[in-house]
Formats: structure tokens, sequence, C-alpha cells
């Protein structure tokens, strides 16, 4: 591990490379990376699957009740990443799909959720040498983290990666015009939530990586690293 060893908040929109910049970072420091939106994923996908998430319908009292007892963890896999364990089956492919992704995003406007999982986010930090990206990460989860980073892109650029990504991983993508439509959905959504929606730290750092290449912005993100004076 980097002998600088601090906590990193990386937040954004949905589909903006915040995972990739992420998993490169961490990578390159030695650090753990911990991708928080998996977590909302695997929560919606253990809630869609016992049917406490339907059409128009959540079962809070359902989700309130059992929600301490959901296991959320991370195991390395063969290929240098992560994958997302729930109660113990790695759900990486499923938590993946659109239904996830909408799933997630409705639970995640519920305040007890929040409370939980950020908790478990919060215990994950405490040794620090974490990079980790989400919503809230600069503003609720770590509002003290050393070195916070916001990543933009219009929704048009990130459904082209979304759809892109879908593509690559053997995933038959829905019309493209779905996936902006859905994008645009999660992000009014996760910014007009009453509980901590995204929103920019103060002293959070700002890219638009449009047009940024993904090492590029991960030489962007080592650069910032090293503006962080060491502590004694
Ligand atoms: O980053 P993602 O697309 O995997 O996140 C899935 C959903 O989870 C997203 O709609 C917002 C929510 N989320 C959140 O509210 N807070 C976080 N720290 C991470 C994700």
């Amino acid at each position: 591990m980097h002998a600088k060893k601090i906590n990193i908040a990386i937040d954004g929109f949905s589909s903006c490379g915040k995972s990739t910049m992420a998993r490169d970072l961490a990578r390159k420091l030695g650090y753990t990376y911990i991708d928080s939106g998996a977590m909302y994923r695997a929560l919606a996908l253990h809630a869609i699957r016992k049917g406490w998430i339907t059409g128009t319908e959540i079962n809070e009292e359902a989700l309130r009740k059992h929600i301490r007892e959901i296991s959320i963890t991370f195991s390395p896999n063969a290929r240098g990443g992560q994958d997302t364990c729930l109660n113990g089956e790695c759900v990486e492919t499923e938590i993946r799909t659109l239904e996830a992704a909408d799933g997630a995003s409705r639970i995640s406007t519920l305040g007890f959720v929040r409370k939980e999982l950020v908790r478990r986010q919060q215990e994950m930090g405490k040794a620090k040498g974490i990079v980790m990206d989400g919503r809230d990460i600069g503003t609720v989860v770590f509002p003290d983290a050393e070195l916070k980073l916001f990543l933009t892109a219009p929704p048009e650029v990130r459904a082209q990666r979304r759809f892109d990504e879908m593509k690559a991983a053997g995933i038959t993508p829905p019309p493209y015009e779905e996936i902006l439509a859905a994008v645009k959905e999660r992000d009014l959504r996760d910014t007009t939530r009453a509980e901590s929606p995204l929103r920019k730290a103060d002293d959070a750092i700002e890219l638009d990586n449009t047009r940024t290449g993904i090492g590029e912005q991960l030489q962007w993100a080592l650069e910032m690293f090293h503006r962080i004076p060491a502590k004694e």
C-alpha cells in the first residue's frame, strides 16, 4: 500500500466512470476499492427476489425488518476486480441489469436503507486506505475524506457508455433510447430525493470526463492524490 494512507471519496452521476476510476486508483495505490452502488444494487436484488419490490410498490416493512440480516460482501475475482456477494452468493452479473439499477435507485430513497448501508460503509473506512465511489461518499459517508473527486458527463454520453458496457459484458442491451430515459430518470431521482441527494461536496474537485480517456482520468486522479500532503 502507498505510504500515504487516506480515504478517497468519488461521487457523481450514474454511469459516468466513477467505478472505473475508483478501481484503477485503488489498484495503483494498493488501496481497497468499495463500490457503494453495488451494495444498494445487491440489497435491491434481494428485495426483488423476495417480492418486496414490484412495479409500483416497495414493501418497506419487510425490508426494514430483515435489512440487518442481509449480508453484502466483496470477494476478489480472477480479473483483478471484485465480485459482489449477497448472502454468500456471487451476484456480480445479476446486479448490473436495468431492473436492479432501478430497484437500487428506488430503495436508496429510503432513510432506513441509507442509514444501515452508510453505517456499514463507515465501518469499512475506519482503517483508511479506501477508495469508495457513490453519490454521498464525500457529503455523508466520509465528510472528512482527505480527497474528494466529483465526476460528471452529459446523460447522452453516459447512456452510450452504458450501452457499450452491457454489450461488452455479453448482456443484450435494451435500445439506446430506453437506456437514456432510464439514466435521466435516475439522475432526477438521485438529485431530488430528500435523503442525501447527489450533491458535489464543497471541497470536492470536479472533472467532466466526456473527452477524457480512462488512462487520462486515472492520471488526473493520481495528480490530485499527490497534491494531498502526507500527515506526520
Ligand atoms: O452507482 P450505481 O449506478 O451502481 O448506483 C445504483 C443506485 O444506488 C443509484 O441509483 C443511486 C444509489 N446509490 C446511492 O444512493 N448512494 C450511493 N452511495 C451509491 C448508490
